[in-house]
């Protein structure tokens, strides 16, 4: 077993203060882990930088002002104090997990006068998926949830209750032997995985879902403008389940799964191709600093 989470080493930004990472706690009845009324960022560090880190932030501070809240700091104040705690945990290339949640002043539903709560840990994480799968392909199963109906939930969030049923998902996949799961969402079209949007070829064109009722990834959009710049057309559309046997290729993007190989869902088989392979070597020019992706 590798070190549990709470025992790193280090420090974690709390609410405007640097504290030793073992000591950055919350209570058991805070509102947060009751409630769900959480909101969250995935970021990497490439080369001691933030990759978009600006964008990030301002996703945090909108998932926050969804849910009802607002974080008690500026977007400059959250920018400065993750590349702060990047330069003092010492990484060039790390993980980063901002968090807001709501305290412990009040238990209930309501929880109107509850202290927000912001805090920044930071960590080395190098693949999301098992590195020797990754450019093979991975293997997905089919999620018995959905993505809820934009009426159900504030699914333009990155909110924590949101994860539950990726949980669950991810959970299910594992057990059976894949790395992850492809949800359908509420109307039975192909959304997401559980942490990753996902594209596929077709006769060197890409189609991807489009994002009305999931996150539309930061990643996402990145590989959206890099597929472009090399002049392949991208379709965003509805996709159904029953396509999927028409596409050759089929790839994840993510912060966390950066561009990820898929070469089964389900029944359904994919080979990893030429626009899979080009879009990974693009994505790693366009994060790594002062590298341009290819022209
Ligand atoms: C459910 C879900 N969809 C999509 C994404 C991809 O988003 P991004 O590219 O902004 O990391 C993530 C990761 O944050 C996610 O958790």
């Amino acid at each position: 077993m590798s070190v549990p989470f709470d025992q790193l080493d280090g420090e974690i930004w709390m609410n405007g203060e640097f504290l030793p990472w073992k000591d950055a706690k919350v209570h058991v009845l805070t509102h947060g882990l009751h409630y769900a009324s959480a909101v969250f960022e995935g970021e990497r560090a490439y080369g001691g930088e933030v990759f978009k880190l600006r964008e990030h932030t301002e996703r945090l501070i909108e998932s926050g002002r969804i849910l009802g809240f607002q974080l008690p700091f500026s977007a400059d104040e959250i920018d400065t104090a993750t590349n702060e705690l990047l330069r003092r945990q010492g990484f060039s290339d790390a993980y980063v997990r901002p968090i807001a949640w709501r305290g412990s002043e009040m238990m209930g539903v309501a929880a109107q006068k509850n202290r927000i709560n912001v805090a920044i840990a930071i960590w080395q994480w190098p693949s999301y998926f098992d590195p020797e799968q990754r450019m093979k392909g991975i293997r997905l199963d089919l999620a018995e949830y959905r993505r809820p109906d934009p009426m159900t939930a504030p699914s333009k969030s990155k909110a924590a209750g949101l994860y539950m049923i990726c949980t669950i998902s991810k959970h299910a996949a594992e057990a059976k032997g894949y790395a992850d799961a492809l949800m359908l969402d509420w109307r039975g079209q192909v959304a997401e995985a559980t942490g990753a949007n996902i594209f596929f070829v077709k006769d060197g064109v890409i189609h991807t879902p489009k994002a009305d009722c999931f996150l539309n990834g930061i990643t996402r959009r990145t590989v959206i403008d890099l597929a472009k710049r090399r002049g392949i057309e991208v379709i965003e559309r509805a996709i159904m389940p029953e396509e999927l046997s028409g596409f050759s290729e089929c790839f994840l993007t993510g912060t966390a799964a950066e561009v990820t190989p898929v070469s089964e869902i389900a029944d359904w088989r994919f080979a990893p191709g030429d626009i899979t392979r080009r879009l990974v070597e693009d994505y790693t020019n366009e994060v790594t600093p002062k590298r341009a992706a290819a022209e």
